[in-house]
């Protein structure tokens, strides 16, 4: 093997082999107001291209994000987006009803009715901590939750995502602790947390790769 190989196996390595995820499942949590737009807002509404190509101008979004984003919207996830007060996307999430939205680590999430995956819940460094993730929790809910289980996937040291959620009404359902060995193996562990009566359903929509 050659010492380049070398170096970039032992980078995946470090960077890939454990990390945790709290599977967390929603319902709505009283006294959020789903419409309240917090200061600096401009309006809640939906990706559209034209929308995502204005995060990816303004520097908000990256290439590999936009053209993500671009797919899912196109086959089927749903999202809600608050805005500037110039109408540039702020802060965003997604919600992917039927389509795999992609692996990370050495997990695919394969969402299908009536569940559904919040993925890739953002809010812009300026903006944070002012109320937007906890309105984009609670408009998802709000619009998509009903007659649907929403669930997500959180990294266990994401203090913030984690409080965030907590406060929409999220329930903890397992960890995943998602390891790979030196030989490129990945090996899992799930704990279970909770008696929640879709758990099983919601860990089986969760692929976890060998
Ligand atoms: C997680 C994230 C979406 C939160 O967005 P936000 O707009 O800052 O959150 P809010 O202002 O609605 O705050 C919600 C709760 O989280 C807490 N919180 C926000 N930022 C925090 C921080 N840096 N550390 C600890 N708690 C934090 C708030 O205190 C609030 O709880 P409180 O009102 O009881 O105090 C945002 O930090 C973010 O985009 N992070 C990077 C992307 C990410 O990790 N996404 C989640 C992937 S699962």
């Amino acid at each position: 093997m050659r010492l380049r190989d070398l170096i970039g196996k032992a980078a995946r390595f470090v960077r890939q082999t454990h990390s945790d995820y709290v599977v967390a499942a929603f319902s709505a949590a009283p006294g959020i107001d789903p419409n309240a737009l917090p200061e600096g807002a401009g309006e809640l509404t939906e990706f559209n291209n034209e929308l995502i190509d204005r995060a990816f101008h303004s520097g908000r979004m990256n290439y590999a994000k936009a053209g993500l984003f671009r797919h899912l919207t196109g086959t089927g996830s749903r999202s809600v987006v608050i805005t500037d007060e110039k109408g540039v996307p702020a802060a965003w999430s997604i919600l992917s009803i039927n389509t795999p939205t992609g692996s990370f680590g050495g997990i695919t999430v394969r969402p299908q009715p009536p569940f559904a995956y919040i993925h890739d819940t953002f809010v812009t460094p300026e903006f944070r901590g002012r109320g937007y993730g906890t309105l984009l929790n609670a408009r998802m809910i709000a619009l998509y939750g009903e007659g649907r289980t929403l669930f997500c996937l959180v990294r266990c040291n994401n203090l913030p995502a984690l409080r965030n959620w907590k406060k929409c009404g999220a329930e903890k359902l397992a960890i995943i602790v998602d390891g790979r060995s030196f030989r490129g193996n990945w090996n899992h562990k799930v704990t279970v947390l909770s008696s929640h009566p879709l758990l099983r359903e919601i860990l089986a929509l969760i692929r976890l790769h060998h």
